[in-house]
């Protein structure tokens, strides 16, 4: 069954290899960018080259109005969205002694506030239908913990507890709430790391490698279709081992 589909941050990394398997498996796709446009268009054209359907939407999903917009322009241009991705996230690290008030706000916003607005944005149509799927983008910084990352792991783990408690609000009305949380995955996010901390995690992790971008799509892909239909409030780690 072809459902919409929106991938928050969805024009690079992660994100696009999640618009991708969303694409695969018959949804229609928004792809939801801040500022790149040239790069969320060229996610829509390798979604039509493969026959498949696909909007890009700009909007800052930590800002209220655009998100309002945005959910007005797929409304209206596509139908209601069954599937959200909340993938859009940013770092501002640093070690907490040091932490500018302002990063620590910035990645709450986006990484947090972006959630609770994008998923109230889609609910009201989810319950309508008595069917959605919302994942969130966790990190296993926010189960773990990670020096450097207060920010980041506050944002990560409050995503946790967000989850958690709208899949309790939801259950009764067939949607499913859940955390996909990665390890070390190839993106740019993690390029600014530098190869020496890409050598660090593949030695730590079970699988002895860092992971792709589609690894962790094929997760969200499944959580996000009726496969996954008994599974909500759920964190699931896609960390290659890293996090044992
Ligand atoms: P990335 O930096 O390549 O992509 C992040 C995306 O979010 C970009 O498309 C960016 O434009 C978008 N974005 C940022 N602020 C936005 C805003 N205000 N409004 C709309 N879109 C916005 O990073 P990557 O690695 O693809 O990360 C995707 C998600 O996965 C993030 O939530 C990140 O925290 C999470 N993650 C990544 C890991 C990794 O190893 N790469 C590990 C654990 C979690």
């Amino acid at each position: 069954m072809s459902r919409v589909a929106l991938v928050t941050g969805g024009s690079r990394g992660i994100g696009r290899a999640i618009c991708m398997e969303m694409a695969e498996r018959g949804n229609h796709v928004v792809v939801n960018y801040a500022r790149r446009s040239d790069a969320a268009g060229e996610v829509v054209e390798a979604i039509q080259a493969m026959g498949g359907e696909a909007l890009a939407v700009g909007a800052d999903v930590s800002d209220a109005d655009q998100v309002a917009e945005m959910f007005k322009q797929v409304n209206s241009s596509l139908g209601a969205v069954g599937i959200l991705v909340n993938n859009a996230g940013i770092t501002r690290d640093g070690l907490l002694a040091r932490m500018r008030p302002d990063h620590f706000d910035q990645v709450i916003a986006v990484n947090l506030r972006s959630a609770y607005l994008c998923t109230r944005g889609a609910l009201r149509g989810m319950l309508r239908a008595r069917w959605g799927r919302v994942v969130c983008i966790g990190s296993v910084a926010g189960v773990s913990g990670n020096p450097g990352q207060a920010n980041y792991a506050a944002s990560k783990a409050g995503l946790i507890g967000f989850a958690k408690s709208v899949a309790r609000e939801v259950g009764s009305r067939g949607i499913t709430v859940n955390v996909v949380a990665p390890g070390f995955i190839s993106t740019d996010m993690t390029a600014s790391l530098g190869e020496a901390a890409a050598e660090a995690t593949a030695s730590g992790a079970a699988l002895g490698r860092v992971g792709a971008p589609s690894e962790v799509a094929k997760v969200v892909g499944f959580l996000g279709s009726d496969d996954g239909s008994y599974v909500t409030g759920q964190v699931w780690q896609v960390d290659g081992g890293l996090a044992l």
